[in-house]
């Protein structure tokens, strides 16, 4: 364990000093692309406005012919897009590939600092990031930078899960945590064979009546609640942020949706979108509901210095109650500075 003296000195001589925040921007999709597909790569230059953070793929899913293909692809995007205020992320190799080296070379150095976070699949401990936090400083001490990368670790194995503190914790460079529930179900011999969302098999059933034959209700439980929150509970601990992963089912938006709110009101900041359809449904799910906006807005006015109770609308607001409203404002005081239309909406225009 690093004395916390020495926690935010670099690690290689030369690197840049690690932040000691993660920086404010908005964060509600992580837009995936497979770099090595010229076409879509085409069309980034009018993406890129339309998503918080662009993510070029470079692991599962990219087949192993492809690999190559798809760091030079990133590097390219990385040195020659127009990203405007959007994040530019890539997902490397996991630590265990014969292609992550190499990879991580090209996030860094060949970027030439175009990366702001690298996404790193399959972190078990501490260890796996201790090892990419040194490796990035030298690698950043070599090119130059003098901003640091941020590390973005999934959270995608029984073992990870287990130390899930323990990585959050780990370096001053976490960004955040994504879920990756398909590898996680796969690792945990969980039985479904669905990329997040619920299982209908996953159930609670209503006690039998009086007519022992009477159908019963059901109700579909989700999976990933545990996870999800102890997840968002390690990131908040460390002051890092929390994100939903990919849901397979691209034509079913409605789960995807709910799937997405489940992650929102439990406290993550946004999801993986997989296809354009799921960016704005992201962006519907992550941005603050104008009603909530206008009812924190109310709360936060009547309760003056926040201290206090009152009712209002029959409901008892206290000091409490306020900060809850105060996350939900800031929210979307910080998504206005980027979006003049949610600006609009919410009545932040001056
Ligand atoms: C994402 O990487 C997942 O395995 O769900
Ligand atoms: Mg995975």
């Amino acid at each position: 364990m690093r004395p916390p003296k020495d926690f935010f000195l670099p690690l290689a001589l030369g690197a840049p000093e690690p932040l000691r925040e993660v920086p404010v921007r908005p964060s509600r999709m992580i837009h995936f692309f497979p770099a090595s597909n010229e076409k879509v790569v085409s069309k980034l230059p009018d993406l890129a406005p339309k998503v918080d953070i662009l993510l070029a793929n470079l692991e599962d899913g990219v087949p192993a012919g492809d690999k190559e293909a798809a760091r030079a692809g990133m590097v390219h995007v990385a040195r020659t897009l127009d990203k405007g205020e959007t994040q530019l992320w890539t997902r490397v190799n996991s630590l265990d590939s014969p292609w992550c080296l190499d990879d991580m070379v090209a996030a860094v150095v060949e970027a030439e600092g175009g990366i702001d976070v690298i996404m790193v699949p399959k972190v078990e401990g501490p260890e796996d990031i201790h090892y990419v936090d040194r490796l990035v400083a030298q690698l950043e001490a070599r090119a130059g930078l003098d901003r640091p990368i941020g590390i973005h670790a999934i959270l995608e194995t029984a073992r990870g899960v287990a130390n899930v503190e323990e990585i959050c914790g780990a370096s001053p460079r976490m960004q955040g945590l994504s879920l990756g529930p398909a590898d996680l179900a796969a690792n945990r011999r969980m039985k479904t064979t669905r990329v997040g969302g619920g299982h209908p098999g996953y159930l609670v059933r209503a006690d039998p009546g009086e007519d022992a034959d009477a159908p019963r209700l059901t109700a579909q439980q989700d999976l990933w609640h545990y996870t999800l929150a102890r997840m968002v509970d390690a990131c908040v601990a460390h002051g890092i942020l929390a994100f939903y992963g990919p849901f397979g089912d691209i034509a079913d938006g409605v789960a995807c949706e709910d799937q997405f709110r489940n992650a929102y009101l439990l406290g993550c900041v946004g999801a993986w979108s997989l296809h354009p359809s799921q960016i704005d449904i992201a962006k519907r799910v992550f941005s603050p509901d104008l009603a909530e906006v206008e009812h924190a807005r109310r709360v936060i006015e009547a309760m003056g210095d926040g201290t206090g109770a009152l009712m209002l609308d029959g409901k008892m607001e206290d000091d409490a109650s306020v900060k809850q409203c105060h996350v939900v404002m800031g929210l979307a005081r910080q998504l206005s500075e980027r979006d003049p239309e949610l600006a609009a909406l919410y009545g932040f225009t001056a």
